[in-house]
């Protein structure tokens, strides 16, 4: 089903089991601990041997020599895998660094052997006698040292962005902010670590792993494998956590694979978490300059964000500034995503990649403008309002496989309408819902017992983007319903939204529709990134349901024009017939995928919102804790109330580790992340989160997909952490503008 006009009334629009706030399909599962993930999967293949990964003591260099000796000696080990005996190995699409090093070694922690044992503990043992020589070199790994080499990617001729004349009309404003910003490098953290059991048969490759990504993990093991896709079967029913992490394909799926290979034995290899952060991906640092010009009844004329991260050579940098072509008017702007060439692990996308740094910037700017304006925060926001995008510069063609082939393009428009804009509505919402209205402007004010008390706000702002997502439905002889996709559900609720959107189109009860995800044996969706996952995952679904709905129609002798599914029956006129009548002896199978023209190049789609929060900063110590947040979003229709609140909640509790903990430590003689473990990489508990609210705007896109919906998981953490920090500096009159807002910065 090709989706490129806006959409008109469909079945979703009953509206009796989607956007109900059903409970978690899979949450019995979770809480009782008995959901199978990767490393607990004891049972689908028997002989299980285990694998341990070493990762490279230097950041940057070559392995001299190694020495193998006493670890093939040791007991129970089967095989050690290393780069000079694993066979060819070609470059995946999506990793910059290679997964197994040697003898070149990019980054610290970059895998350089597997021993595979008949116990975990045996290929521990067996890993520590393993000898290794290297040859270091220097290397940068501050990314303040090189901020001035940082260059716009040359693959990517969007990274910078000009509209009108910037220098000109920022000189000429009468008030202006010219300020410095810097985020913290971020570990994504999540509970689950990556995890994978391989099995070889013949040639053929089987992996149960965690994955936000089927189709892209299955497309690159084969591709580094040099194996056809065909012979690569990837399953990932449940995730414990991603934020960006379990995107592409990590040393886990690999190195099971070769071990596997190796040791003609299945293999299971779980990422010890000291090994995460520096052998996966992080988010980069940022740092971000931004001016901003405004005439003195506070209308803005002059707009800049310039912002530098790190990577590996070939790496992406955090696209930090995007957001600020969409969020405000202003007739002169200028953007830069510059990434400086470092050597630390590989930075990649995390949770809102480049809007969650981007706007933890730009909305403490906008809290400076809007004091040296002196005009209310909430205020000065509405004032620049636009509802056209102000810079829209021309995308290149993009390597991502899903990109739109060249015939759909269409002619590029710069200043394109947003398909929903209730920004304004989110504002003024939440400030009418916080008690805005009881906030001193003047900083310092409040106090509560030993506690400074002050409030803040921020924007929310995050892309909605439309993405290609195919399903399988089959309906049974008993009137049940079976929807396979290899969509993936990290924590999210996939399982529960497909679900509905499947039950509400075949007109039949949930506990009749049993939803199967994580195959790549199964239609390939649009998996989970981005916060793209819910809209056109359950697109696909929809699509894969008409299509089941004519055929149905079709053999109960309905004209599928005109048939109603309702309470288990097709009807068409005074005529009805139980869904198990009609389908008969056999099975219906459908499947469809639901693809896009360029209607989010003529529309631009976002997500928006607004952030408030109430903080309490000790007038001794300076600790900050948080005493309340709420977020209001715009995000078009809310498939699940209940489960989109979880996004949320759990994407405002990520803002505040941002703004408070969470930074990645760099040691800059040796070249690693120091702190790569949950007890030194700080992250907050329930304890750091008393009180949350979370309001949606009654709001349907049409032209999102036929649900109507967009992304939310995202929009939940982007201003969250410039909240914070504007609340921290009402509290105290003390501006921080580099991130975590730890106390030393405060005193
Ligand atoms: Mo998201 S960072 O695309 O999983």
């Amino acid at each position: 089903m090709k989706f490129n006009e806006p959409a008109t009334t469909n079945p979703i629009d009953q509206l009796k089991i989607v956007g109900q706030p059903v409970n978690r399909i899979d949450g019995p599962l979770k809480t009782t601990g008995t959901a199978p993930y990767a490393m607990d999967r004891h049972d689908v293949v028997p002989n299980q041997a285990h694998g341990y990964i070493i990762g490279s003591a230097i950041p940057k260099g070559r392995i001299v020599s190694m020495d193998l000796a006493a670890a093939k000696a040791a007991p129970g080990v089967l095989a050690i895998v290393t780069a000079a005996n694993a066979g060819k190995l070609n470059k995946g699409n999506f990793n910059t660094a290679l997964l197994l090093g040697g003898p070149r070694i990019e980054h610290y922690h970059q895998a350089v052997a597997l021993v595979v044992a008949e116990t975990f503990e045996q290929a521990r043992d067996a890993a520590h006698l393993v000898r290794i020589k290297y040859e270091r070199e220097g290397g940068v790994f501050d990314l303040h040292a090189v901020r001035n080499k940082a260059a716009a990617p040359k693959k990517d001729g969007s990274a910078e962005s000009k509209v009108g004349n910037f220098t000109g009309a920022f000189a000429s404003a009468p008030v202006k902010l010219d300020a410095e910003y810097h985020t913290a490098h971020e570990s994504h953290s999540m509970m689950e670590p990556h995890a994978s059991i391989a099995a070889w048969d013949g040639d053929r490759l089987t992996v149960w792993t965690s994955n936000q990504m089927i189709a892209w993990n299955a497309g690159d093991l084969a591709k580094t494998l040099g194996i056809p896709k065909a012979k690569v079967h990837v399953m990932s029913p449940y995730i414990g956590g991603g934020f960006g992490s379990k995107l592409f394909t990590r040393a886990d799926a690999l190195l099971a694979a070769l071990g596997a290979r190796a040791a003609r034995r299945p293999v299971k290899v779980t990422l010890q978490r000291a090994l995460i952060p520096n052998n996966t991906t992080h988010r980069s640092a940022t740092i971000q300059r931004i001016r901003i010009g405004a005439t003195r009844e506070g209308k803005i004329t002059a707009i800049a964000h310039d912002t530098a991260s790190g990577n590996l050579p070939e790496g992406s940098p955090e696209n930090a500034a995007t957001q600020t072509r969409s969020l405000y008017a202003g007739e002169h702007r200028m953007t830069s995503n510059r990434v400086a060439v470092m050597d630390l692990p590989e930075a990649n996308a995390m949770r809102a990649p480049g809007e969650a740094p981007g706007m933890a910037a730009l909305e403490i700017a906008m809290d400076e403008m809007a004091e040296k304006l002196g005009i209310d925060p909430v205020q000065f926001r509405i004032l620049n309002d636009t509802q056209v995008v102000p810079d829209n510069p021309e995308k290149p063609a993009s390597a991502d496989p899903q990109s739109k082939k060249p015939e759909e393009k269409k002619k590029h428009n710069p200043h394109p309408p947003f398909s929903q804009r209730q920004f304004i509505q989110c504002l003024q919402t939440g400030a009418q819902r916080f008690g805005w209205d009881k906030r001193s402007a003047k900083p310092g004010q409040v106090r509560d017992g030993r506690w400074l008390v002050g409030m803040g706000m921020a924007s929310a702002f995050r892309d909605n983007m439309l993405t290609k997502s195919a399903a399988r439905v089959r309906l049974d002889r008993r009137g049940f319903l079976t929807v396979e996709t290899d969509m993936t559900d990290i924590g999210t609720g996939s399982y529960t939204i497909i679900a509905q959107t499947a039950s509400e189109m075949m007109g039949i009860p949930l506990e009749r529709v049993k939803v199967r995800l994580g195959d790549s044996s199964f239609p390939a969706s649009c998996g989970s990134g981005g916060q793209w996952g819910g809209n056109n995952s359950t697109a696909g679904v929809y699509a894969a349901c008409m299509k089941l709905r004519d055929a149905v129609a079709q053999k109960a002798g309905f004209d599928p024009q005109r048939a109603i599914f309702a309470d288990g029956l097709v009807r068409a006129g005074d005529k009805s017939m139980p869904l198990a009548q009609a389908v008969g002896e056999r099975e219906i199978v459908a499947e469809d995928l639901i693809e896009y023209g360029d209607i989010s190049e003529r529309f631009q789609q976002s997500t928006f919102g607004a952030h408030f929060v109430e903080v309490g900063v000790d007038a001794v110590t300076c600790e900050v804790r948080i005493r309340r947040m709420l977020a209001v979003c715009a995000a078009g229709r809310i498939l699940n109330p209940k489960t989109a609140r979880s996004q949320v909640i759990g994407a405002m509790t990520m803002g505040v580790g941002a703004a408070l903990m969470e930074e990645l430590a760099v040691d800059a003689r040796l070249g690693f992340f120091v702190n790569h473990d949950l007890a030194s990489y700080e992250v907050p508990v329930h304890a750091d989160i008393p009180h949350q609210e979370v309001i949606f705007l009654d709001e349907t896109d049409p032209m999102s997909s036929p649900m109507k919906a967009k992304g939310i998981a995202e929009l939940g953490i982007c201003g969250v952490a410039a909240a914070i920090a504007n609340a921290v500096y009402n509290a105290t009159g003390v501006r921080v503008r580099s991130y975590p807002i730890t106390l030393d910065k405060l005193i």
